[in-house]
């Protein structure tokens, strides 16, 4: 039988940065894909780099110049695998799939940044014309080639014909450490240990879970960036200094891809100047819209997640560029030497317990809204699970995420991942660093609404009564919109009239 005619076992539509890498993993695990992209070029490069990996291997990647090739070259049932940017490019290939005879029970994969509910409508949609599943993949470029974090959702049939593949090309952990097991050698790939890709459940559900988990990447960036800030311009630190520091963190409690990658990104020099390249980074934050969505749903479902907000927000403030340096030279802020009275060691050391507290309020958040949007929609979410595929091949990976793997095993019905007993211990001992962190940097006029909102995240959260009494007061004198009281039975609502002069109180039933 000759080369092309040997059918193939996954068809691929996009071959752009994380298609390309996908269709190379999932050659690296002996596959065969057929892949298709309307930009022959990037189907080019894919096939070249497959040459120039596999040695003396048959090729392990065909190139097709139409979806209808695309199908003919599969075996049969089809298993599609599209990697199209989110929004309508996923819901245009589909219906090029269906014109080119894609069956009813044909797999279509989409492992884009899709929303949601964009996921829970296409399943509906498409059913009858073919399944429609989703993973969810994080991890970016290299990820996607050696080994991403997976997060599978929909048709339970579908997911045992795509759970040996997906559970071959994930990152693995080391099952004893939590550790991530990397190798980054085309042709050599990691096939021991846990690998991180579980079912996450109904469909939506997985896009819905990667989507908090963009959250998280964006308040833990946020709250990177901010440490970073008060380095440089309260302790008058260089970028060099800076990254020393960063990467002394990153062997202890505070190890993650985030802070390893800040740590390279602050040593790295401009070749054009010889400066630091963050030094000549603009200052104005881009942003897909994946955090903005985990705010918007945050509000929708009243689950307080204000430090993810607050990321967002930062992103939208930095992008405010031209208004910030005019502000600059005429609104004023605090006067300097009366602010610093500290040796910068232990600035240092009061940023690092900030930033570790803070980050514990950034999961508890994330983990609270899932479990919120789980109890809302009817999904079965693990969240020991969830915690353990981000171990490894996601930009969330962690250290710290074993220790949230155990705070669920420990207690799978956690209510929120503060009340866990280690994390609750750990918040207890580094909190008052934590504080002086803030104050130190409210004091020197330099903006963490990050660490500052995860830290009044901390503080209502262990607040017995806040003021909602005097705002429910608030709220019944202009609108009659009634309260409770905390002396009589629950539900029973009350109001007052407040014109009259003697503010009679009526029960409402
Ligand atoms: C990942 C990343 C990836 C991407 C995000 C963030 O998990 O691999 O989250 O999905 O980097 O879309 O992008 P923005 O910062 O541009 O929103």
């Amino acid at each position: 039988m000759s080369e092309t005619s040997v059918l193939c076992d996954i068809g691929f539509v996009g071959a752009g940065v994380m298609g390309k890498n996908l269709i190379l993993n999932l050659a690296d695990h002996g596959y065969r894909v057929a892949a298709f992209d309307l930009d022959h070029k990037k189907l080019e490069a894919v096939i070249a780099q497959d040459k120039a990996e596999r040695g003396d291997q048959p090729a392990r990647v065909i190139s097709c110049s139409s979806y209808t090739e695309l199908l003919s070259r599969l075996s049969a049932p089809h298993l599609v695998i599209l990697s199209v940017p989110a929004g309508k490019p996923v819901d245009d290939v589909c219906l090029k799939l269906i014109d080119a005879g894609i069956q009813a029970d044909d797999i279509i994969v989409d492992t884009g940044n899709s929303l949601w509910t964009d996921t829970v409508r296409r399943e509906k949609h498409y059913e009858g014309k073919f399944i429609f599943f989703s993973t969810a993949v994080s991890g970016g470029e290299v990820g996607a080639r050696f080994g991403p974090s997976l997060m599978p959702s929909g048709d339970p049939y579908a997911w045992t014909r795509i759970e040996p593949i997906w559970r071959a090309i994930a990152a693995k952990v080391d099952p004893t450490t939590g550790r991530p097991l990397e190798r980054h050698e085309p042709g050599n790939p990691v096939i021991e240990g846990e690998p991180c890709a579980t079912y996450i459940g109904p469909g939506g559900s997985g896009h819905y879970v990667k989507m908090v988990h963009n959250g998280i990447e964006y308040a833990d960036m946020q709250l990177i960036c901010e440490v970073y800030q008060v380095m440089r311009d309260a302790l008058g630190m260089s970028a060099e200094q800076i990254s020393k520091v960063f990467k002394e963190w990153n062997q202890g409690i505070l190890n993650s891809y985030l802070m390893e990658i800040s740590a390279e990104v602050l040593a790295t020099k401009d070749s054009e100047t010889g400066l630091p390249l963050v030094d000549v980074i603009l200052d104005k934050a881009g942003q897909k819209g994946t955090g903005l969505w985990t705010a918007v749903s945050s509000l929708e479902l009243g689950c307080p997640a204000p430090t993810i907000s607050e990321a967002v927000f930062a992103r939208s403030m930095s992008t405010l560029k031209d208004q910030r340096v005019l502000a600059s030279t005429l609104l004023s802020g605090p006067v300097r030497e009366h602010c610093t009275n500290q040796s910068a060691e232990q600035m240092i050391k009061q940023l690092h317990d900030a930033l570790y507290c803070a980050k514990i309020c950034v999961y508890a958040q994330g983990f609270d809204l899932m479990k919120t949007a789980a109890a809302e929609h009817g999904w079965q979410l693990n969240f020991a699970e969830i915690a353990k595929i981000w171990r490894a091949g996601c930009i969330i990976r962690a250290v710290f995420l074993q220790s949230i793997t155990e705070a669920y095993e420990r207690n799978d019905d956690l209510q929120n991942l503060l009340l866990d007993p280690f994390f609750s211990k750990q918040i207890s001992v580094n909190q008052m660093n934590w504080r002086r962190a803030v104050a130190e940097a409210a004091m020197t006029g330099i903006p963490v609404s990050a660490l500052s909102s995860a830290l009044s995240y901390y503080d209502s959260y262990r607040t017995a009564v806040l003021p909602a009494n005097l705002l429910q007061g608030q709220r019944d004198y202009f609108g009659a919109h009634t309260f409770e009281r905390t002396d009589k039975a629950k539900g029973k609502t009350f109001h007052v009239d407040w014109s009259h002069t003697d503010r009679t109180m009526q029960k409402i039933k």
